[in-house]
């Protein structure tokens, strides 16, 4: 079990937000699943996104990476809250965090989407308190997706600070109105530790202080770590051919690029060792820093996790929570069972 700011993760294994938990049913069999102690949205916008068919997934031909061209979910974010409101109602399975994947190209609609997300909250905390001793509203909390390698007009602000400060703007605001509210950013990968330290230094400017009440705390609770590895390219005779996208055709060149884009974002066992890092890098970074707020932020750890031994290593490098999407998209939610059993 773990406890990150109101939201409770127990067992403390889960998905990433990605294609796999894209819709209702997705959702529901994550959510029934004895092995996830949460279960994460995939990415959605306030009005959702356009696919088309450069959006894509391979599978390398071990089926233990992937590489995707995908933006976000062609869901709106209101489609989400209802799918909540539905999970959370469920009667034969007992509570467990959502976590709220969502992103906004500009800070006037990621509030817009923090004001709707407040509003379910606030009505689920009202209804639980007549039928229930626990407050449902802390079953909901927010993942702000700063790291998505895939839409060629708005890189990830993640590795460009000042493009991420409004929006992290917005979130501090929410957090300070209602210290109840969970919130947590999703990384990129970074191969550079100093490029960790500042990220860490830019969010503990973010802290809040509060006299009154237990000292300062940071707005963020959690870090997850990583997306994918932007910028990767796999071509079509390393892929396993079933998952070829239809433009690839049935008997492609070897040296065809795999997606339509060409470059995308990599996952799974490629990314394991990046993945690995940046969790340690995070994990020192944090630990090291001079205010407890930021020493208190957790980090959740993902990328390439398929096992008991990838998820050991996740842990022994910082994590205090461990989550994946590749192996969610080949076996499913089995994946969890073979990860938390060992087998
Ligand atoms: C097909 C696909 C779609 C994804 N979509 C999202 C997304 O919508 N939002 C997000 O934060 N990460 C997304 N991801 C990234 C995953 O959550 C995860 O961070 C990354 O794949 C590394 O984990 P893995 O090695 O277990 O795949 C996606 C990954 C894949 C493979």
């Amino acid at each position: 079990m773990t406890s990150v700011n109101t939201m409770l993760i127990d067992p403390p294994m889960l998905n990433s937000s990605c294609l796999w938990a894209s819709d209702i049913e997705q959702l529901r069999d994550l959510y029934a699943c004895s092995h996830t102690g949460a279960v994460t949205t995939r990415t959605a916008t306030l009005h959702g996104f356009k696919e088309n068919e450069s959006n894509a997934v391979v599978f390398t031909a071990d089926r233990l990476s992937t590489l995707n061209s995908y933006g976000y979910s062609p869901y709106p974010l209101s489609q989400y809250l209802d799918w909540v409101r539905e999970l959370l109602n469920t009667p034969e399975t007992h509570a467990k965090p959502i976590i709220l994947s969502i992103t906004a190209s500009k800070a006037e609609d990621l509030a817009q989407m923090v004001r709707d997300i407040q509003n379910l909250r606030a009505d689920l905390r009202s209804k639980s308190s007549a039928i229930s001793t626990y407050d449902l509203a802390n079953y909901v909390a927010i993942e702000l997706n700063t790291s998505c390698p895939n839409i060629p007009s708005a890189p990830p602000p993640s590795y460009y600070l000042p493009a991420l400060r409004p929006h992290l703007d917005v979130l501090v605001a929410a957090t300070r109105a209602d210290p109840s509210l969970t919130i947590g950013l999703k990384l990129p990968p970074y191969p550079d530790v100093t490029r960790i330290r500042d990220v860490v230094y830019c969010l503990a400017e973010y802290t809040i202080d509060e006299p009154d009440a237990e000292g300062a705390r940071s707005p963020f609770a959690f870090l997850t770590c990583t997306n994918t590895l932007g910028g990767s390219v796999v071509f079509a005779g390393e892929i396993d051919l079933s998952s070829a996208p239809p433009s690839l055709g049935s008997d492609p060149a070897p040296t065809a690029f795999a997606l339509p884009t060409a470059l995308g974002g990599l996952g799974g066992e490629r990314l394991h060792a990046l993945a690995l890092g940046t969790v340690l890098g995070f994990s020192r970074a944090l630990a090291a820093h001079p205010s407890p707020a930021v020493r208190a932020i957790k980090v959740i750890g993902v990328g390439g996790v398929k096992d008991r031994a990838s998820a050991d290593r996740m842990r022994a490098a910082g994590a205090c929570a461990v989550a994946c999407a590749t192996g969610l998209g080949r076996e499913g939610v089995k994946v969890f069972e073979k990860i938390a059993l060992g087998e």
